[in-house]
């Protein structure tokens, strides 16, 4: 006679391995660690207290000083990467971009100073004309008011190249312009920048998740929504994301990316089952915002919704994340 009144017969009992904390650590598949992620930081010009960006609770534009202190406080957590973004002023934007690739732009400014107060951390920087543009898109419009692609290609190849001789390693074309990839691979290796990398925003959705990012950077209009679906992907489109991979794979991208990663995470898994190069997604600003809010709200446990989020994404197939709570989640990583 069994101890209970009624036992099922089963062979298999999936919750014989759930049962204790050893057991589901014994059985797990997927590990998140430190070194998968890479933080996204926003620089602005000036002294001064860095400032919050209202749409992204604890996510600041920094100024040269908290940035290099952000960064040693990431070294010393085991974050090994950063992603670079400036906040550019108003009175320097123009239709074309001009302050990109100016001396004085702060980015380049930034990128000398992390480098030098940590050289070990990876320096990715963000190859796009939209923090510079005064109509906020990521290349230069045509007479129609479009995105024009090769012209904009063409201001890319600088903008990385001058990227590349601050110091980045890792230059990232996030704009979506055709043959853009091959374009700065053939322009930094002519001026002897061959062992910059290119991380190619390969499939990137023209998704209403980056609204709080353009906050951030200030760039279009909150009201006035940026329409950038000439260029970016149709969140409709999964094959067409496995064609953009393949192009910028042959145009000589050392990494592809998927972005947005938690709505996308069906793309993920056919890049990385598609793809032999490694794989970063970026949990972008909204995806951030989102778990934010509803935890304010008390609809959602924060810590459970924030480490299962990074969790599905790495689940997914993705090698590197990016994400605005890399520096707060370390700690309770494994290095
Ligand atoms: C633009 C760029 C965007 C993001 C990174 N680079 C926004 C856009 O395409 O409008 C979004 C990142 C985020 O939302 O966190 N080059």
């Amino acid at each position: 006679m069994s101890a209970n009144p009624i036992e099922l017969s089963l062979l298999r009992r999936m919750r014989r391995n759930r049962a204790t904390a050893s057991l589901r650590s014994l059985v797990r598949e997927t590990t998140l660690t430190r070194g998968d992620l890479v933080q996204p930081l926003f620089i602005r010009a000036g002294e001064g207290e860095p400032d919050p960006v209202e749409s992204m609770p604890r996510v600041v534009r920094h100024t040269l000083r908290s940035l290099a202190e952000e960064c040693r406080l990431l070294v010393g957590r085991g974050i090994p990467a950063i992603a670079l973004f400036p906040s550019i002023d108003g009175s320097k934007k123009d239709a074309l971009g001009t302050h990109a690739t100016a001396s004085d732009n702060i980015l380049f400014e930034a990128i000398r100073s992390v480098k030098s107060a940590c050289p070990s951390l990876v320096v990715i920087t963000d190859v796009a004309l939209d923090p510079y543009t005064d109509h906020g898109h990521d290349g230069l419009l045509n007479g129609r008011g479009e995105v024009d692609n090769d012209s904009t290609v063409e201001a890319l190849q600088r903008l990385a190249l001058t990227q590349a001789q601050a110091g980045a390693d890792v230059v990232a074309p996030s704009d979506m312009m055709d043959g853009r990839v091959k374009a700065i691979r053939e322009f930094l290796d002519g001026e002897g920048y061959v062992e910059t990398s290119i991380l190619a925003y390969a499939a990137k959705y023209a998704s209403g998740y980056y609204g709080p990012f353009r906050d951030a950077v200030k760039s279009g209009s909150k009201h006035a929504r940026l329409d950038k679906r000439g260029y970016q992907m149709d969140p409709s489109n999964v094959r067409e994301a496995l064609l953009e991979v393949k192009l910028d794979e042959e145009e000589g991208a050392d990494m592809v990316m998927v972005k947005p990663a938690g709505p996308y995470l069906d793309i993920i898994r056919a890049v990385r089952e598609y793809t032999l190069l490694p794989l970063a997604a970026y949990q972008v600003s909204g995806e951030y915002a989102q778990i934010h809010a509803a935890a304010r709200l008390g609809w959602l446990d924060y810590d459970a919704t924030r480490d299962e989020s990074l969790l599905a994404i790495k689940r997914a197939g993705a090698d590197m994340i990016f994400t605005y709570f890399a520096a707060e989640v370390a700690d309770s990583l494994t290095r």
